[in-house]
């Protein structure tokens, strides 16, 4: 039997990841159902690059599944630091467990890793690239909070260069109908130039800014970014745009009652601490939402009915 694996949320049709949704709510709403599902299965978690939220989700999406986990949460510990290669690392979890979420520096390391793998593979990041189970979150919270992934307004801030989020997430909401994109950054950090032809391509619409206020009124969703440290070449040019962007209440005046202001976490100045106390802010219950979408997808992978 072959494999069935998640590296890009292209990977799933719109209908599957439908599916996926409305299994996530049916685990919220009778989490008992299903705390014996994975009773047997060991998941590991191979992270060669920090986190805590994505690798803590999966070991907990896991758990409450009834499942073990294993793994290891930096390349350092991890045999890499003896020069072993990723697929000869994959090869040999692979007998150690039943399915592997794994993080990775470099873009493109899942796919050379499905390669070799006897077990399904679930990318939970590579580099500035891709992050679709992040994006699976973000589509459950959107579709909880807003009842539809159709018609919406979506203000996407900060680091649309390097945020692999935000990749994902358009590349996911650009099958739905009637979607508007407020990309909103820096000059410095725009969205690259290959999704925007992907854009143009689909006739999606739209419009970059480097203005946060200017089009607050129209957003339905704003989804703030951190601007991502770690993928830049030198110190100065990531001092000089951290703070570019800090969401206040002040900065949330024009906006619509039922906005629904979303972050993947963690965040450093990019919100201020007292947007948390605004009912629009949904960001603490999108990071408890990506235990249950995680619940659903292993499930799925794993072919348990
Ligand atoms: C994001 C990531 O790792 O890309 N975090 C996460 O998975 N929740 C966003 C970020 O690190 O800024």
């Amino acid at each position: 039997m072959k494999n069935r694996h998640l590296i890009d949320i292209k990977d799933f049709s719109k209908k599957e990841i439908d599916d996926l949704i409305k299994v996530a709510n049916d685990i919220i709403d009778n989490r008992d159902k299903y705390s014996h599902k994975c009773d047997g299965k060991i998941l590991a978690t191979l992270f060669f690059e920090p986190s805590t939220r994505t690798r803590l989700s999966f070991e907990s999406a896991m758990l409450r599944l009834g499942g073990k986990v294993l793994g290891f949460s930096e390349a350092s510990s991890s045999s890499t630091a003896k020069g072993e290669t990723l697929s000869d690392t994959i090869r040999v979890v692979g007998g150690y467990a039943d399915i592997i979420a794994m993080r990775h520096p470099k873009e493109g390391a899942p796919t050379v890793a499905i390669k070799n793998s006897i077990v399904p593979i679930i990318n939970a990041g590579d580099g500035g690239h891709n992050h679709p189970t992040q994006t699976l979150t973000d589509l459950l919270t959107i579709s909880r909070e807003k009842g539809r992934l159709d018609n919406l307004t979506i203000g996407l801030c900060g680091d649309l260069k390097f945020g692999r989020t935000v990749h994902s997430l358009i590349t996911a909401m650009s099958r739905y109908k009637n979607i508007t994109f407020i990309l909103i950054s820096p000059n410095e950090l725009k969205l690259p130039d290959y999704m925007k032809e992907e854009l143009e391509k689909n006739k999606i619409k739209y419009i970059e800014t480097t203005n946060i206020e200017k089009y607050m009124n129209e957003l339905d969703v704003l989804y703030m970014t951190r601007v991502q440290k770690e993928r830049f070449f030198n110190e100065e040019d990531y001092l000089r745009l951290k703070d570019y962007y800090i969401l206040t209440k002040d900065k949330l005046k024009t906006a619509q009652k039922n906005l629904i202001i979303l972050h993947p976490l963690p965040r450093v100045t990019e919100i201020a601490k007292e947007v948390d106390d605004d009912k629009r802010a949904k960001y603490f219950e999108q990071a408890y939402n990506g235990v249950y979408i995680r619940m659903a997808l292993i499930l799925n992978l794993l072919e348990v009915k």
